[in-house]
Order: C-alpha cells, then sequence, then structure tokens
C-alpha cells in the first residue's frame, strides 16, 4: 500500500491528476470514478495540464450513483459532465453512466451486465483498471455506509446502498466488485477526514465497523493520495 502525503490539496490533486494522464487518460483502460465534491479538484487539475487537443482514450465508469436524474444537482455523472466530460476532448461511447432515473435495483442488474460487456474479467468477476474512490467522514466508501456493513458480504458486483442521512438510494459497486480492480486509490482531502483516515491505515479502534477499510484490492494494489489535513492524525501517531 503506498500512502502519498502532499502539503495542500492543490498539490495532491495536480500529483494525481499526473498520475492519471500518464497512465490511464491516453490509454484504452477503464477507470471507475467516484462522487462527490474531492473529485472536481481533480478535474480542474487535470484540465489544467492537458490541452484541448489531448484525445482522452479510457473509458469512464461510475463507483457510484446517485438515483436521480442526470440533470440534479445530486448527480454524481451530471458533476463530473459539468466539471470535465463537457471540457475535454472525449468520446461519448467512453462514458457509461449509471442510469440514476431507472428503478435502482434495475439499475444496479443493468450495470453489471454492462461491466461484463466492456471490462475484462478476473475469476469470472469483470474487472476495471481502476477504481478512484473516496471516503466519508463516517468511513463509507461508495456507496456502502456504515449502517449497512452486511452490504459488505453482497455477492453482486453492484448493490443499492442508502444514504443515512437523507435516505436517498444509490446504485454502487460492491466491495467484491472494487476489490477485483487492478489498482484502487482513495483520494481523500480536508480535515473532516483525518481521523476515518488514520483509523483505517493504522487499523485503529473499530476500523472494520467502517467500510472503506474493507477496500483490499485482490491485486494488493491499493494507494491514497492525501493532503497534509486529511493525513493530519495518520502523520502525529
Ligand atoms: C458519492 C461518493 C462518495 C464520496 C464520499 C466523499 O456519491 O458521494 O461516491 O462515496 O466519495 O462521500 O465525498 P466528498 O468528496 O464530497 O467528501
Amino acid at each position: 500500500m503506498n500512502v502519498n502525503i502532499y502539503k495542500s490539496s492543490e498539490e495532491c490533486n495536480s500529483r494525481l491528476a499526473e498520475y492519471l494522464i500518464k497512465e490511464y487518460l491516453c490509454k484504452d483502460k477503464n477507470i471507475a470514478i467516484s462522487g462527490g465534491s474531492t473529485p472536481i479538484g481533480l478535474f480542474t487539475e487535470i484540465l489544467n495540464q492537458i490541452d484541448k487537443k489531448f484525445e482522452i482514450k479510457s473509458n469512464f465508469f461510475w463507483v457510484d450513483e446517485r438515483c436521480v436524474d442526470p440533470s440534479s444537482v445530486d448527480s454524481n455523472f451530471g458533476s463530473a459532465n459539468k466539471h470535465f466530460f463537457s471540457k475535454v476532448n472525449v468520446s461519448n461511447n467512453n462514458i457509461f453512466r449509471i442510469r440514476g432515473e431507472e428503478k435502482p435495483e434495475i439499475e444496479a442488474s443493468n450495470y453489471t451486465e454492462l461491466l461484463k460487456t466492456k471490462t475484462e474479467t478476473i475469476k469470472n468477476i469483470p474487472s476495471l483498471d481502476l477504481c478512484l474512490l473516496g471516503i466519508g467522514g463516517d468511513g463509507h466508501t461508495a456507496s456502502i455506509f456504515p449502517h449497512e456493513l452486511k452490504k459488505l458480504s453482497d455477492k453482486s458486483d453492484c448493490v443499492v446502498g442508502i444514504n443515512p442521512d437523507s435516505g436517498q438510494k444509490r446504485v454502487s459497486l460492491s466491495i467484491k466488485q472494487i476489490n477485483n480492480s487492478k489498482e484502487v486509490i482513495f483520494h481523500v482531502c480536508g480535515s473532516g477526514k483525518k481521523d476515518v483516515v488514520d483509523m483505517i491505515i493504522s487499523k485503529r479502534e473499530n476500523y472494520l465497523d467502517l467500510p472503506a477499510s474493507h477496500i483490499l484490492p485482490n491485486s494488493k494494489n491499493l494507494s491514497w493520495y492525501l493532503d497534509f489535513d486529511s493525513a493530519e492524525t495518520f502523520m502525529d501517531t
């Protein structure tokens, strides 16, 4: 496991952007991205480092999607499209959003089938080249929340999660699916995450109650991109 810590979120985003451009965006690779606010700073840094002519060759999938219309402000696809896809040279044929407007259970099944057709399988499970994950302050990742720990052992490739605060349903890759990726990166910035980051990396206290602690890729290829704020507790221990 590689833990990369940078003095600011800007530097963290810049270095992760550099890596993604070099290893993924210019290649025919399958990447699953997360939603929330952290990826927005990363999108900005990628845009800063590529020119308009740069052709993005990778295919984009989602780690999870809120069960809303893509035009909703809550939509992870909508956010990525606004801040990234609408500004770069990438074909729509390379973008495979989770259809948040469909019935959650139906879309979970449909997305599983899509992954099977678009990605290679390892041990008969679809295998993405990279999953880019965030972590919530409660230790959730993707849309696997602490109040739904039973979902950790779900054998499906895609599951339906429920945000405990809003009750909003989400379609999410399962932990099993994420752990079958060739590479997994946690991209975490901000002091609000400093305690869960330390609990997970240091395997402290009740860390197994945090879904993000169960991200253990079979490939063993797991990295963290952190800023000082999110790594503060970890650096102090
Ligand atoms: C989502 C994400 C979720 C996110 C974390 C961190 O749909 O919200 O996939 O898992 O990565 O909640 O969110 P922030 O980047 O906004 O802190």
